[in-house]
């Protein structure tokens, strides 16, 4: 039997000899962050995708990041680690669902959360990552905006961009939902010294109790600068053992230990093993067709997000 170690070293080496980059989501677990080329939030994703020089790309994930790296890196392999991974709140809308949506909403532009598939992507004006979202919409040029799938996000966006008209219709991340407001009140009665850090994706009843919302990397950031030495983390567990790591000495808690996504926990160490091995993972493969116009809305994000 190997270790954990003996794994990860092996990895290191395989990722050497056969050219691979593995780019890692925050909220993955420890181990598979230790051998990443790159960990970060979705955006941060997406733009190392587009930077990567090497042949093959793995993407430890869920499958719409994937299949943003391959609309990103066309030229490239790109596997997905596990291909079970996928995503609930991207299999909420279909491409038919928007064309529908915009002939009841006419005028609006379609914004949608790269937590979409590539066949939905496809039939939107522009995407947004929770760490550029208000950014992205304020610098849009239209008033009238449909957001789609995540209304607890587009509502956290709505809030900050009152210069827009912005219309929510169904949907949301059924994980970050899990969290509900009387939890967080009961953990900032508990910890009266902890700041609260959440992720947009939250219900509004729990954001609106917050010192800080953002991104993954927009949170781990918060924790890592404040002067605070205790935080409540509302967003998936991960991030709280990933923050304890990074700094041993401050306090971190789960808001509730029912916010871990099974689909970003089913890739293991050993599905990184023998993606890099050549024996595992799935590749992603898109038609010419639908990687040019999934990438536009992705290409405009990056545009107006900077
Ligand atoms: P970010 O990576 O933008 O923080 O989003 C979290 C998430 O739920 C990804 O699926
Ligand atoms: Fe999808 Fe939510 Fe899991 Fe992120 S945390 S992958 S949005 S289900």
């Amino acid at each position: 039997m190997l270790t954990t170690r003996e794994i990860q070293d092996e990895i290191m080496r395989l990722k050497k000899e056969n050219d691979v980059c593995i780019l890692v989501h925050a909220y993955q677990s420890h181990d598979i962050w230790e051998v990443a080329d790159y960990v970060g939030d979705s955006y941060g994703l997406s733009v190392q995708a587009s930077k990567a020089e090497n042949q093959t790309i793995i993407m430890c994930g869920v499958r719409f990041m994937a299949e943003t790296c391959k609309m990103l890196s066309p030229q490239k392999k790109v596997l997905l680690a596990n291909p079970i991974a996928g995503c609930p709140m991207a299999d909420q809308y279909s491409g038919t669902d928007v064309e529908a949506l915009r002939k009841e909403y006419p005028g609006c532009s379609v914004v949608a959360y790269i937590n979409t598939t590539a066949e939905t992507k496809a039939h939107c004006d522009v995407c947004v990552t929770s760490s550029a979202a208000v950014r992205i919409v304020k610098n849009m040029p239209e008033k009238d905006i449909l957001f789609i799938p995540d209304c607890q996000l587009g509502a956290w966006v709505a809030d900050q961009c009152p210069e827009k008209d912005i219309a929510l219709v169904r949907g949301g991340c059924p994980t970050h939902r899990r969290m509900i407001g009387i939890e967080a009140e009961v953990m900032k009665k508990e910890h009266p010294d902890a700041l609260l850090l959440v992720h947009p994706e939250c219900r509004p009843e729990v954001t609106a109790l917050a010192d800080y919302a953002g991104s993954t990397t927009g949170i781990m950031k918060f924790a890592k600068e404040s002067d605070a030495k205790e935080f409540i983390i509302g967003t998936e567990n991960s991030i709280v053992q990933h923050l304890q790591f990074e700094c041993p000495d401050k306090k971190f808690y789960a808001l509730s230990k029912q916010c871990v996504c099974e689909n970003m926990k089913s890739t293991t160490l050993m599905d990184v093993y023998h993606s890099v091995k050549g024996d595992g993972g799935e590749e992603i493969i898109m038609s010419d067709e639908l990687i040019e116009q999934a990438r536009r809305p992705i290409d405009r994000m990056i545009e107006l997000g900077g």
